[in-house]
């Protein structure tokens, strides 16, 4: 038999015809003459009723018939009585793939909270909410292609095992293929990487941009999409080992150009989920309030998700110095403010994502650009502005988010370039493959950096950043 979707058929509703459904089924209730399925096949959120005659079955197949197990059910596609539902399946004829012992699998017919799920990530995809979001996922990566595409840029593959450290924040897993019972060691004690695979220190990439470079200066508009690792400490729920990031870089961009690209495809990648991921994203929003509903009031959501992702759609994102937003938040109001002053004695601090979402939910009530921030909490690469202490940076704060994109324009200029690596100990002559974009037909150029998993987060209303990507690597968690 040939397999039908249910998104086709739900999308079609050819009542009357005969159709081969394969699928997962989610809850069998029976009554003494019938058996109602709800089977689920991935293809959407919705499942499709199976009308299962006892008689005709019988217990010996429908007793494999139980929540997890697999099933090819062919019938007539007839409309349904049933309220939520506009056609069911009349079964004809019932294979049982693959059955789910109901004393053993994990996932019963009820909910299961997101922890629990987080302990048997190797099954969480078969829930309903993993699935959606996995859905949600896939029509993002794909507007990402579709947004850069139609714009003419150019999809390159920065390498993943790499001996540079962009942010130079020394957060690089290192690769090596040492045995580690016998590291070999060089006169000072030191690891001798000269006796490993690559004969340098290397490690996984923390980002593509500086390769990402290499390309703009030949290509003028290109972005990666891929993979990055840091092995930042830092067990928060914005935070992973491993997660994608977006980089475009574009020659003859300044730093407002750079905004300008930034905030228009945010709001494409927020319209395409509204205009793709409606069923989806109608049962996370319900999945949000209901979760919601068991918070104490001081912590739950202001705004519906649907509502977030129009105020990300309707409002001019505003743009913010670094200093402007220092002087908001030394002037807001003790009382609401308690909780971010301390940490803005002075100008120079880097902010705490309590600061930005203050900013972004309390202040402006409209996402914010913060930039020009001080150069001395910045990457290397960024272009410093002639006040001699902040750098062409910004950062793209969203609400309930904090930062979802950090960039900058870059340090174009070669002595002053130089001078910086120098005064932050970076060792120049290392990078002279780098150098070499300065050296020769060198630019203005700005890029930026999307953490996908953050915008996940923001599409589809998830919490923790752990529960939007399928297999996360956090600090002591790296099982399958
Ligand atoms: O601000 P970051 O560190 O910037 C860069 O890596 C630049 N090289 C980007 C560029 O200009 N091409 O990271 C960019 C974004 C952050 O705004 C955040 O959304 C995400 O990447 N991000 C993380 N997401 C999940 N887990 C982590 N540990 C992340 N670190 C950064
Ligand atoms: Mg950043």
């Amino acid at each position: 038999e040939k397999r039908t979707k249910i998104q086709e058929v739900l999308a079609r509703e050819p009542i009357g015809e005969e159709l081969t459904l394969m699928g997962w089924v989610r809850t069998k209730r029976a009554s003494k003459n019938v058996a109602f399925i709800a089977l689920n096949d991935g293809s959407t959120i919705n499942n499709i009723q199976v009308v299962a005659d006892v008689e005709q079955f019988g217990e010996e197949v429908l007793k494999k018939v139980t929540t997890g197990a697999s099933i090819a059910a062919t019938g007539k596609l007839v409309a349904s009585q049933g309220a939520g539902q506009s056609c069911e399946l009349i079964a004809e004829s019932i294979e049982v793939f693959g059955e789910a012992d109901p004393e053993k699998y994990p996932l019963q017919p009820k909910k299961h909270s997101l922890e629990f799920l987080r302990e048997i990530a190797h099954l969480r995809l078969r829930t309903n909410t993993f699935s959606a979001i996995m859905r949600v996922r896939h029509s993002m990566a794909f507007a990402v292609h579709q947004f850069f595409n139609d714009k003419g840029f150019f999809y390159i593959n920065t390498p993943i095992i790499t001996s540079s450290d962009a942010e130079g924040a020394g957060e690089a897993f290192k690769v090596t293929n040492f045995e580690l019972d016998a590291i070999p060691r060089n006169e000072e004690g030191g690891v001798d990487f000269k006796k490993d695979f690559f004969e340098k220190e290397a490690n996984l990439t923390v980002s593509g941009q500086l390769e990402g470079e290499l390309a703009a200066m030949a290509l003028a508009e290109i972005y990666t999409f891929g993979p990055t690792f840091r092995a930042e400490n830092s067990n928060t729920t914005r935070h992973l080992a491993e997660f994608w990031m977006i980089e475009p870089e574009m020659a003859f961009y300044d730093l407002k150009d750079n905004m300008d690209l930034a905030e228009e495809m945010l709001k494409y990648l927020v319209k395409y989920a509204l205009d793709n991921c409606a069923d989806d994203l109608a049962f996370l929003e319900k999945r949000a309030e209901e979760e919601d509903k068991n918070k104490p009031q001081t912590e739950r959501a202001e705004m519906t998700l649907t509502e977030r992702l129009k105020f990300v759609l309707e409002n001019d994102f505003e743009r913010v110095t670094y200093t402007e937003a220092i002087e908001i938040l030394k002037r807001s109001k003790p009382n609401q403010k308690k909780k971010f002053q301390y940490l803005i004695e002075e100008w120079g601090a880097d902010l705490q994502s309590e600061h930005e979402r203050f900013l972004v939910e309390k202040h402006f009530k409209k996402p914010v650009i913060l930039y020009n921030y001080p150069r001395d909490i910045k990457a290397f690469y960024m272009r410093q502005n002639d006040d001699g202490k902040t750098v062409g940076a910004m950062d793209i704060l969203f609400p309930g988010i904090g930062e979802i994109i950090g960039g900058s324009q870059r340090e174009e200029r070669m002595d002053k370039l130089t001078e910086r690596m120098k005064a932050m100990g970076i060792p120049v002559e290392e990078m002279s493959w780098y150098m070499d974009t300065r050296r020769f037909g060198s630019v203005p150029h700005s890029g930026y950096g999307l953490g996908f998993e953050r915008m996940i987060q923001f599409v589809t209303g998830m919490g923790n950043i752990r529960d939007v990507i399928p297999f996360p690597r956090t600090p002591g968690n790296c099982e399958f």
